[in-house]
């Protein structure tokens, strides 16, 4: 069987502006320099990654309906959109592929609109709270499943 080891890393609406947002909830971090340190973390295990970040909701649809052969697994943070946004939670039961939520900031810890997640139930697990270290997280679960 071919190795199953191609993380898609989904970035939503937002998150392109870490570094600017409130440190207290998502650290000083980049988005850049946090996609530096997740693939790093991700050839440590020997995952190769992809990484997509949109503000626009459908182009995040879209980018998940062509998944298919492309990547074997998906770690998404599609940001305010995990609270409210339907069609993506559509677009990724349509990916079909082992999938883990991760959140920077604890969501369950905030505002109430915040504890509400559409994707949750179709994902392995949620990782939440703990920085840029849930993405390290993830990356072992997704390892884990992929290869068991
Ligand atoms: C977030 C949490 C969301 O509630 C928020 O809207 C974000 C980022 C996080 O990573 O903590 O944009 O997904």
């Amino acid at each position: 069987m071919s190795v199953r080891n191609r993380i898609e890393i989904v970035h939503g609406v937002n998150l392109d502006q870490l570094g600017r947002r409130d440190p207290e909830h998502y650290g000083g971090l980049t988005f850049d320099a946090l996609e530096y340190r997740i693939t790093a973390w991700a050839a440590e295990l020997g995952l190769t990654t992809r990484f997509f970040q949109t503000n626009f909701e459908g182009e995040l649809v879209e980018h998940l309906h062509k998944l298919e052969g492309l990547a074997d697994a998906i770690v998404i943070n599609p940001g305010a959109w995990t609270h409210y946004a339907w069609a993506i939670r559509d677009a990724l039961e349509i990916a079909a592929l082992p999938a883990i939520e991760v959140h920077l900031s604890d969501v369950a810890q905030r505002e109430e609109w915040r504890r509400v997640s559409v994707i949750a139930d179709l994902c392995l697990t949620t990782v939440s709270g703990e920085g840029p270290e849930g993405y390290r997280e993830a990356l072992g679960r997704l390892k884990e499943a992929l290869d068991g």
